[in-house]
C-alpha cells in the first residue's frame, strides 16, 4: 500500500500548529496525541458493542471466565491508562471518579496539563447503536510542578481552557479539537488506523434551524424557555435530538442549531455537568462563532465549586443565542 502523504495525520498537524509559538514545548501536542490514542482503543471497543449479543453482556462473565466490563468504565479505564504514562499529563478527573487523580511518579509530577473527561458521553445508546462519544478538556495546572495536583487544578473557569474536544464513534469516528487557534476535525481512517484532518477550521454558522431539546421535558421547563421552544416551532425549525451530546452538538456545531437542557422541576440544577460537559463543548462553539451560557451567565465564566457539579446548558449559532436571551434576561 502506497501511503498518501497529502492527508495530515493529528500528529502531524498539532507538531505544524507548534511553529506559531516558537517557546512551545510540544507538551500539548504530545498529551493531544495519547488522548488519540485512547480514542482509538476505546471505538474499537464501542464497534464490537453489538458483539455483546455473542461476547456476554456487559458486566457479565464472558466465556474464559472474565468479567466483561461496562463500556463507560472500560473508556475511563482506556484514558486513565494511557495518560498515567503521558509526559504531559499530571493528573486527571472523570465523570467516572468520585475525586480527581494525581499521577503519582517523577515524571508526571513535573506535566504542565491537567485533564478532564467524561469518557462515554450517552452511554444509554450503546445498546441500540446510536452514536456516543468522548469529551476531554485541557487546563494549565495552577499548583507547582514536581508536586502532587490538587484540586483548584480542576477547579478553574472554563475560559482557562487550553484545549478541549471530543471523539465521536459514529458512521465514521472523528476526533475534534479546540484551541483558540481554531477548531479541527478529523476522521479516524480505519487501513492507516490514523486520525487524518477532513474538517479544517471549522465554524458554527450564525444561524441554524435546528432546535435541540428533549421534549418530554416540555412541561417542566421555565415559560421562558417554552416560548423560545415555541418561537422555533412558529418558524417550523426542525426538532433533532439522540441524547447523546456529542452527536447532538456535533451536528448543530457544523450545520448550526442551538442546544437546550435547560433546568427542570426535577433538576432544577440541570443535568449536564459543568466540568466534563458544558465547559469543554462552550469552549468548542465560542471557538467555533458561537455561544453557550446557563441562562444568566456564560459558561466560560462560571467559577466552578464541585467536581461533578451540573449546570443548566444552552449552547448554539449565534443568532439564536441572543434571541433565546432576549426570552430568557429581563431587559
Ligand atoms: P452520560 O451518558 O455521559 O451520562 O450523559 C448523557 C447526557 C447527554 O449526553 C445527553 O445530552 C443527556 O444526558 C440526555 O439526557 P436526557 O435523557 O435527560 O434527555
Ligand atoms: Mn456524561
Amino acid at each position: 500500500m502506497i501511503v498518501n502523504r497529502t492527508v495530515l495525520t493529528l500528529d502531524e498537524f498539532t507538531i505544524r500548529q507548534l511553529r506559531n509559538f516558537p517557546q512551545a514545548t510540544g507538551e500539548l501536542s504530545n498529551l493531544l496525541r495519547d488522548i488519540g490514542l485512547a480514542a482509538k482503543c476505546v471505538n474499537d471497543e464501542v464497534n464490537k458493542a453489538g458483539l455483546v449479543v455473542i461476547l456476554g453482556e456487559t458486566g457479565s462473565i464472558n466465556n474464559q471466565g472474565e468479567e466483561v466490563k461496562k463500556l463507560d468504565l472500560f473508556a475511563n479505564d482506556q484514558l486513565i491508562g494511557v495518560l498515567r504514562h503521558c509526559i504531559s499529563c499530571a493528573g486527571i478527573a472523570s465523570e467516572e471518579l468520585e475525586d480527581f487523580l494525581s499521577f503519582d511518579d517523577v515524571v508526571s509530577r513535573n506535566s504542565k496539563y491537567i485533564c478532564l473527561f467524561d469518557p462515554l458521553n450517552g452511554s444509554a445508546n450503546i445498546d441500540t447503536n446510536i452514536s456516543i462519544g468522548t469529551i476531554f478538556s485541557v487546563y494549565r495546572r495552577v499548583s507547582e510542578k514536581g508536586k502532587a495536583c490538587i484540586l483548584e487544578d480542576f477547579l478553574q473557569t472554563g475560559i482557562h481552557q487550553i484545549a478541549a474536544g471530543y471523539i465521536i464513534y459514529g458512521s465514521s469516528t472523528m476526533l475534534v479539537y479546540a484551541t483558540r487557534l481554531g477548531v479541527n476535525g478529523f476522521t479516524l481512517d480505519p487501513s492507516i488506523g490514523e486520525f487524518t484532518l477532513s474538517h479544517p477550521d471549522i465554524t458554527c454558522p450564525d444561524s441554524g434551524k435546528i432546535y435541540t431539546v428533549n421534549h418530554g421535558n416540555f412541561l417542566q421547563f421555565s415559560e421562558e424557555v417554552k416560548k423560545y421552544i415555541e418561537s422555533c416551532q412558529q418558524q417550523s425549525f426542525s426538532e433533532r435530538y439522540v441524547g447523546s451530546m456529542v452527536a447532538d452538538l456535533h451536528r448543530n456545531i457544523i450545520k448550526g442549531g442551538i442546544f437546550l437542557y435547560p433546568a427542570t422541576i426535577d433538576k432544577p440544577e440541570g443535568k449536564l455537568r459543568l466540568l466534563y460537559e458544558c465547559n469543554p463543548f462552550a469552549f468548542i462553539m465560542e471557538v467555533a462563532g458561537g455561544r453557550a451560557t446557563n441562562g444568566s451567565q456564560r459558561i466560560l465564566d462560571i467559577r466552578p465549586t464541585a467536581l461533578h457539579e451540573r449546570t443548566p446548558f444552552f449552547a448554539g449559532s449565534k443568532n439564536m443565542m441572543d434571541t433565546l436571551e432576549s426570552l430568557l434576561l429581563p431587559s
